[in-house]
């Protein structure tokens, strides 16, 4: 199996969108070139969604301005035909298309059901692909373990939409746990029904550590194959239409993990570590990382000696 893995940085949008601190567009761009400096190749810039909505990624076409000149690709969430439109007038090189498996926590967060976005995606995609010259496209399943309105969700109702998400044009697609509440077994069942997919190599899966089982359930799917995971500097993040939510999975303790079982990922983690710490200062609040709060001063694996 593949030692190569992908990491996708959600920071910038998933982490900051739901920081009580809006940061300014220099401060937004100044992160993301801090990300790319240590090393990681996708990064999910921001969202082009209502400012009434989420005001934290108000003016994402400034971010964009600011890092469009790097090779990194960068991603902006794009909830609606509006949405789209803003992306085509901003050029940019990467979009990412939202739904649910939960009706109710898709129509509080984008006011649509399942079926609604699906059609609304169905046409958005080729509108992208017509009008963004070899634009790449990413679909997001929330809730696919869980939702905070609906309770449980079955697996099978994530399979369902990540076929429909490939056959209309998405090139990936990220099934998300988004109030962290995935149990190992329940990754183990989810991917033992994606195992035989012809697009399971594009399948990257998002995870929370609302319980503290992110890590664990990112072990679980390394050894079943899925090599493209979601997490976001300094466990940023969470939801803001999901109560409970606590951050993503944080990048720095997902470098170190995939690190440890000798996976090459690109990324320095001293890098990672600084910019934790600088993040730390614009949201004006701790951090949940483990690995940033222990503060280390090496990097090294117990009985190992010193991480490179
Ligand atoms: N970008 C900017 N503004 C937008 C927009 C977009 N993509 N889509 C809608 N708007 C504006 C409309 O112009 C309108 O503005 P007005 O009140 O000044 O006239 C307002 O938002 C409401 O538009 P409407 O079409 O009635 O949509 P809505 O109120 O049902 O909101 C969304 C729908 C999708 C725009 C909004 O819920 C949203 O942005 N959600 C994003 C949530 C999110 O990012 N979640 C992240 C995943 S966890
Ligand atoms: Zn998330």
């Amino acid at each position: 199996m593949s030692k190569k893995v992908k990491i996708v940085e959600v920071g910038p949008r998933d982490g900051l969108q739901n920081e009580m601190k809006t940061l300014s567009v220099t401060d937004r761009v100044e992160f993301i070139q801090r990300l790319v400096k240590s090393g990681l190749k996708f990064v999910e810039g921001g969202s082009f969604v209502s400012p009434k909505a989420i005001p934290q990624m108000m003016d994402s076409e400034g971010v964009w301005e600011g890092i469009k000149n790097l090779k990194e690709d960068f991603s902006f969430l794009v909830p609606n035909e509006r949405g789209l439109e803003r992306a085509i007038f901003a050029k940019v090189k990467s979009i990412s298309v939202f739904t649910a498996t939960s009706n109710e926590f898709n129509q509080k967060n984008i006011g649509m059901s399942v079926k609604e976005s699906l059609t609304v995606i169905k046409d958005l995609v080729p509108k992208a692909k017509e009008k963004l010259k070899k634009v790449r496209i990413r679909g997001y399943i929330s809730t696919a373990f869980g939702c905070p309105y609906e309770g449980p969700q079955k697996p099978h109702a994530t399979v369902k939409i990540l076929n429909d998400l490939f056959r209309m044009g998405c090139d990936e697609v990220s099934i998300g746990d988004t109030i962290g509440v995935a149990h190992p077994e329940d990754v183990k069942k989810m991917i033992g029904l994606l195992r035989r997919n012809k697009h399971f190599k594009k399948i990257a899966l998002h995870f929370h550590d609302t319980r503290g089982m992110a890590l664990v359930n990112i072990k679980t799917a390394l050894d079943l194959g899925i090599r493209i995971f979601d997490s976001a500097i300094g466990g940023l993040g969470g939801c803001p239409y999901a109560t409970g939510s606590s951050g993503n999975v944080a990048t720095e303790e997902v470098i170190w993990l995939l690190k440890g079982y000798g996976f090459s990922t690109g990324v320095s983690l001293e890098d990672l570590l600084e910019t934790s710490k600088w993040i730390e200062t614009k949201i004006e609040r701790r951090l949940r990382s483990k690995l940033y709060l222990s503060q280390p001063k090496r990097l090294f694996y117990g009985g190992r000696g010193r991480e490179s």
